[in-house]
């Protein structure tokens, strides 16, 4: 069973072909970050211009790459939620032409539920419940799942997301757009004791905040002028957010007595994160699955693995399905 994922909620226009919910045969991503990077972030309207350019060739490339035509499918899973809506609207609306010209089903998922599926993508036998660290440039959360398509959010970000915060350090260090990958780079060649930068806790709960530590780092910058050594910062600043996102994760996966973590989402793919959540779970005997970086990062087969997944139990969605900026992935659980 083929099922067609396309995915343009920010600034990637991607599509892809898996079958069976689990392998990948094509996964076509084409970034914009070229465009953005004299912005030093993605214009909306900019963007959307793109995916309308790129929509229809990378489309056809994931077919072609995959040997397979729309004939072939047996549903269309489109990212319909949350996103930017000038972006978002370019792949729901695609996705519709096609569904209704080749009499396909359609399927909206959200983005972050296609985050999280990247990992049944890279482990099928995936077995609930576990906790999963969604990590990207918009969001921040915890979240347990039960079973498919069951969420609660045991905790979000109260201000910056992670992604957020490495790309704002990163355009204070006089690094490029987007932060994430270089300062992974430079942090590699540097020390993460170097500077002290905060962790901030927010009351009894898990939720994370990374206002204060990107300031702090606007601070340090500021006073030590011209005498940084950058890869220290770098490194210091990426040790402070990989500090909080494996205490809490792991807090959380304890509380909830799993023993099982996922991560996902752009910041995922981050190589110390990976490292260290992964070191931190084998002492305390909770095991740790990440996707491969392309499949961390934004995608389209993340979202037809997801929409698999919501087209085996049934469901579908009508051809008047929208695109909503915003709506959570499920309800908050306090632990
Ligand atoms: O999931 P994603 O591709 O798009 C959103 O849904 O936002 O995540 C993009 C974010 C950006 O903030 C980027 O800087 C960050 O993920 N990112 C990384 C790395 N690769 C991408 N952050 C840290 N280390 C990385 N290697
Ligand atoms: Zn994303």
């Amino acid at each position: 069973m083929k099922i067609l994922g396309i995915e343009t909620s920010c600034d990637e226009t991607s599509a892809a072909v898996i079958e069976d919910g689990k392998t990948i045969l094509s996964n076509v991503v084409a970034s914009q970050i070229d465009l953005f990077q004299r912005f030093g972030g993605v214009v909306p309207e900019v963007a959307s211009r793109r995916h309308v350019e790129l929509i229809n060739p990378v489309v056809q490339q994931a077919l072609d790459e995959s040997n397979s035509t729309f004939q072939d499918m047996s549903a269309v899973a489109i990212i319909n939620r949350p996103g930017l809506i000038p972006a978002l609207i370019v792949g729901v609306s695609a996705a519709k032409a096609i569904a209704w010209a080749a009499g396909l089903p359609l399927i909206g998922v959200h983005h972050l539920e296609a985050h999280i599926y990247a990992n049944f993508l890279v482990e099928p036998d995936l077995e609930f419940p576990f906790v999963c660290l969604i990590v990207s440039g918009g969001h921040s959360d915890i979240i347990y799942m039960t079973g498919h398509g069951q969420y609660k959010i045991l905790a979000r970000t109260r201000d910056d997301a992670a992604g957020e915060a490495f790309d704002k350090s990163a355009r204070a260090m006089g690094l490029g757009y987007p932060g994430g990958p270089i300062i992974d780079k430079l942090a590699q060649e540097g020390n993460p004791k170097a500077v002290h930068f905060p962790r901030a806790r927010v009351g009894d709960t898990l939720d994370f905040s990374f206002s204060g530590l990107k300031t702090a780092v606007v601070r340090y910058i500021e006073k030590a002028g011209e005498d940084i050594n950058i890869n220290d910062v770098a490194a210091s600043f990426q040790q402070a957010v990989v500090d909080v996102l494996v205490n809490n994760t792991m807090k959380a996966a304890q509380k909830k007595g799993v023993s099982r973590v996922v991560i996902a989402g752009g910041v995922a793919a981050n190589r110390t994160l990976q490292k260290q959540m992964k070191e931190r779970g084998a002492e305390l005997g909770i095991k740790v699955t990440a996707p491969p970086p392309k499949l961390c990062t934004d995608n389209a087969a993340m979202a037809a693995a997801a929409g698999y997944y919501r087209f085996i139990r049934g469901e579908k969605s009508g051809l008047d399905l929208d695109s909503y900026a915003s709506e959570p992935l499920g309800e908050r659980e306090y632990i």
